[in-house]
């Protein structure tokens, strides 16, 4: 019998804090920065976005989604086998996030590990884990995006300090007989580096090179609407699967702009893609899990849609997912 694996259930969590545009706009005037929620809203289509406080962490925020998604699995931690955990932005060099998630939870026999694809981090975990799945090694997974990119923002630069947010979301993988995850396409293009990076790194005790995010926004815009079209085509076309049969897209959430281009290259109506930058912002690794997850919830993904799932961010990574729920 053919082994596949199948989304079992979805979770998430946000940090407790919601800044608003007004209030960040405030936050930014008083240290010079000139921007306005409107010029926010109107370009990004971000509204609000959440911001850890000190004591919040990326592993906190994991493991509030993983548990959530286990509790609706009906999984218990000490049955996870398996956890992918996709960030960019780790709570330390090592051990790994995925590492501290295994143990918060109590996840005490799974195989636990990080990687890091950026925006595309969730993407490229979920092609992991499947594959890890159909292996046959590992009967379930726990594959979780999430980040706290508010530690990366230079809050004096005002083309990048408005566009990020903080959050995790997590699915749990099973083995199954049917296949759930009909296809996996991933890309990657490292001559791209210098238009999204974070380059600063710990040497000797000291950072050295620029720690915070930059961004060249109008090239990333240009090559995120340009792969994400190709890249939906490219795999439903290799999976034999007809576009007009496509219940949901939930795309990386950077723009709303961006999505609109993307849902009109690929002729689908615009309430068939899922939107949740105006309530996150961009939570890079975390917000495909997110959005699916809000979706989820809000009963209109359900089981049986067939859903395309992509990511694209630095590296310049992307890729997609082609999921039956
Ligand atoms: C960043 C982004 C929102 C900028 O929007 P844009 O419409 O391309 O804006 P531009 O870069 O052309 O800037 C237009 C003007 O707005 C200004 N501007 C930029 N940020 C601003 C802000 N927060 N508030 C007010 N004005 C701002 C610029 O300085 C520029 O002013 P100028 O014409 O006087 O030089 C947009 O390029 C984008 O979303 N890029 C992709 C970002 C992304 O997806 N990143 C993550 C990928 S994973």
């Amino acid at each position: 019998m053919s082994l596949y694996s199948s989304i079992a259930s979805t979770g998430s969590c946000l940090p407790e804090r919601v800044v608003s545009n007004v209030q960040l706009t405030e936050f930014l005037a008083k240290r010079g920065v000139e921007t306005s929620a409107e010029w926010i809203e109107t370009r990004t289509g971000i509204r609000q976005r959440y911001i850890c406080s000190e004591e919040e962490t990326n592993a906190h925020l994991a493991s509030k989604a993983a548990i959530q998604a286990l509790e609706r699995a009906r999984l218990l931690p000490g049955e996870v086998d398996l956890i992918v955990l996709a960030t960019s932005t780790p709570d330390q060099v090592f051990p790994s996030t995925a590492c501290l998630v295994q143990g918060a939870i109590g996840a005490k026999k799974a195989v636990a590990f990080d990687i890091q694809a950026v925006c595309s981090g969730f993407v490229y975990a979920l092609t992991i884990a499947d594959s890890m799945l159909k292996s046959g090694q590992f009967k379930n997974a726990l594959v979780i995006g999430s980040e706290v990119f508010s530690r990366l923002m230079d809050w004096q630069d005002r083309t990048t300090c408005v566009l990020f947010g903080d959050g995790a979301g997590a699915v749990v993988l099973k083995a199954d007989t049917q296949p759930g995850i009909l296809g996996c396409k991933l890309h990657a293009d490292g001559s791209l580096e210098h238009i999204l990076n974070a380059k600063g790194r710990i040497v000797n005790g000291q950072i050295v090179g620029d720690p915070f995010l930059r961004m060249d926004g109008q090239a990333v815009f240009r090559q995120a609407v340009s792969v994400l079209g190709q890249s939906a085509l490219e795999l439903m076309h290799e999976a034999d699967f007809d576009p007009s049969k496509l219940d949901f897209l939930v795309p990386h959430q950077a723009n709303v702009r961006i999505l609109q281009s993307v849902a009109k290259r690929l002729k689908l109506p615009e309430d068939r893609v899922v939107v949740t930058v105006g309530d996150h912002g961009n939570t890079s690794a975390a917000s495909v899990p997110l959005a699916l997850d809000v979706a989820v919830s809000q009963g209109r993904i359900k089981k049986g849609h067939h859903v395309l799932l992509q990511g694209v961010g630095g590296g310049f990574t992307w890729g997609s997912v082609l999921v039956r729920m």
